[in-house]
């Protein structure tokens, strides 16, 4: 586990994604320096998405949460913020999802163990 500061608490407001870089954790992982998750908090939860639609790669966070899910912008797919999960079409593949934690004022993330999900 390899938490890093991605954000503060005061950035983030209800059901608005955050865009947050995640920075370098020294693991090698292939991303490395070029992650990028959206941070979502919906009903007192807090969830931390891979920011790249798995369909054509625009970012999610520029689209709506509806209840648990995030909706991409260009062609309507939505992602389950638990899972990851594409809901609909044209997505048929998840993006990953990763733990996220709260310790003060900071929100971070771990890049290097993202949560299970089922493949679709
Ligand atoms: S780019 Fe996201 S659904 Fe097409």
């Amino acid at each position: 586990m390899t938490f890093v500061p991605v954000a503060t608490t005061d950035e983030l407001r209800d059901d608005i994604p955050l865009a947050c870089e995640v920075p370098e954790t020294g693991s090698g992982r292939e991303d490395d320096g070029e992650l990028e998750v959206a941070l979502v908090r919906h009903e007192g939860v807090l969830y931390a998405i891979e920011n790249e639609c798995s369909h054509a790669k625009v970012p999610l966070s520029e689209g709506d949460v509806i209840d648990c899910t995030i909706e991409c912008y260009l062609h309507g797919s939505t992602f389950d913020l638990r899972t990851g999960k594409a809901l609909n079409l044209p997505a048929t593949k998840p993006v990953r999802v990763f733990p996220v934690r709260i310790e003060g004022d900071d929100i971070l993330v771990d890049p290097d163990n993202p949560l299970n999900f089922e493949e679709n």
